[in-house]
């Protein structure tokens, strides 16, 4: 059986956690590998709707074992805080398995994500404030703190310690604000040690192990290509890679054993925060589709901002991940716009520039080079083949295929988990 990578396409917020909770009905573990609580999944079973920041969305289903990868990391309060939220309603967390190698987002750096984004005013990013840049920074520069440090309380405190000897000068002299105990924060850190311990694991180990014995391993990203810290519009981008290599790096499967990269890709798009976006419409239409496509933050509460589909980064999607199918999602939020315009290309100072530009500055001038495809005026909410969507509809969807260059293998049509058309076996 396979390893199976579900990856958004654009700037995050594509749906994914109907693709993931799909295949995570067949799937024996479902595994998070990048971010943290700055993602939103939203899964609607029946009348009940689940909202999901940090537990992989396999958390669900009671056949297969939720992980969180070694790439992720970890706010311990509001992991145990999601984890009660389930058990209230009638939720089973316990099979939940937590790399001893994923990161822990300390208070500390949850306060210097807020006042490193207040102290660069305009210039800000637009970030979740929940301290995921600041503990992937503390990753790459070798102060963090893992999970596996709460079950050495000595080795905690010599980090913690080394940690703040930076940090409190500038939240001191910089932010102006006051330094932090590194006995609090090491108290706190501990105070999560007895219940998080049952759950902590070579979750490397465990999957390979898995995938030796034939199961099947859903590896879910969160935030979108766009967002990635090296293929998206940095410095406007999330701290670690939500491209599908990320998921080898933040699983420990090797790529080989990766059967297939699932692209989840919105049929219009949107985006939360600062940053380019090309096809960003400040208008009726651009009001229409956040209301009609509910564009509010699961995370943040933020309003998304809204836009037509980009075929160059759809391609781009594609090349940087390696996309072997399409989810498109949110089909029918189209469904009442005459025409329906697709951006083919961008105008770069004059230029037509079929491709995402090679550089941050080209990208802030482009400008969206549109075709208008018509629209198909009628509910597809209900509609469960292919075959029988509208006309216009049907050669929407193959237009999009054929500009993203890779096939369309699901539509969503709705928010049940049931409103969905299946195109090709999303099963390897
Ligand atoms: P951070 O991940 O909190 O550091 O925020 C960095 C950027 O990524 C900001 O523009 C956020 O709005 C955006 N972002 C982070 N997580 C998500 C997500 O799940 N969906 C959409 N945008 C996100």
């Amino acid at each position: 059986m396979p390893a199976i990578v579900i990856v958004g396409a654009q700037w995050g917020d594509e749906g994914k956690g109907k693709a993931t909770d799909l295949l995570g009905g067949s799937a024996d573990y479902v595994v998070r590998f990048q971010g943290g609580n700055n993602a939103g999944h939203t899964v609607v079973i029946g009348d009940a709707t689940f909202a999901l920041h940090l537990l992989p969305s396999g958390i669900l289903s009671p056949t297969c074992t939720p992980v969180i990868g070694n790439g992720v990391v970890v706010d311990l309060e509001v992991l145990f805080r999601e984890m009660d939220g389930l058990i209230e309603r009638g939720v089973d967390p316990s099979r939940l398995v937590v790399s001893a190698n994923a990161h822990i987002i300390t208070p500390y750096n949850v306060t210097l994500d807020k006042v490193t984004e207040r102290f660069l005013g305009k210039a800000k990013i637009g970030t979740t404030g929940r301290g995921i840049g600041p503990t992937y920074g503390d990753k790459m520069a070798r102060v963090g703190i893992r999970v596996q440090d709460l079950m050495d309380p000595s080795i905690l405190a010599r980090k913690v310690e080394g940690a703040l000897v930076n940090k409190n000068q500038a939240l001191v002299k910089v932010f102006n604000r006051r330094a932090v105990d590194v006995e609090g924060v090491v108290d706190h850190l501990l105070s999560f040690a007895d219940r998080l311990g049952p759950h902590v694991a070579d979750t490397a180990l465990l999957l390979n192990r898995a995938l030796d014995r034939g199961d099947m391993v859903v590896l879910e990203g969160g935030q979108g290509t766009l967002l990635d810290v090296d293929h998206g519009t940095y410095p406007y981008v999330t701290s670690s890679n939500p491209t599908s290599g990320g998921a080898s790096t933040g699983s420990g499967i090797g790529p080989t054993r990766i059967d297939r990269v699932l692209g989840i890709l919105k049929a219009y798009t949107t985006r939360v925060g600062e940053g380019p976006f090309p096809t960003e419409l400040v208008d009726d239409d651009g009001e229409r589709l956040r209301t009609i496509g509910g564009e509010v933050g699961v995370t943040t509460g933020r309003d998304r901002r809204c836009g037509w589909f980009d075929a160059p980064i759809a391609r781009y999607a594609t090349r940087v991940n390696g996309m072997t199918d399409y989810f498109l999602t949110k089909l029918d939020v189209l469904s009442t716009f005459e025409t329906i315009p697709v951006c083919m290309a961008y105008e770069v100072d004059g230029q037509r520039v079929e491709e995402v530009p090679m550089t941050q500055t080209d990208f802030h001038h482009a400008k969206p080079v549109y075709e208008e495809l018509p629209g198909w005026g009628e509910d597809i909410s209900g509609i469960r083949d292919f075959d029988d969507l509208p006309g216009n509809c049907k050669a929407y969807v193959r237009f999009l295929e054929e500009q993203a260059g890779a096939r369309i293998s699901a539509i969503g049509v709705g928010p049940d988990r049931d409103a969905t058309l299946v195109l090709h076996d999303l099963l390897p």
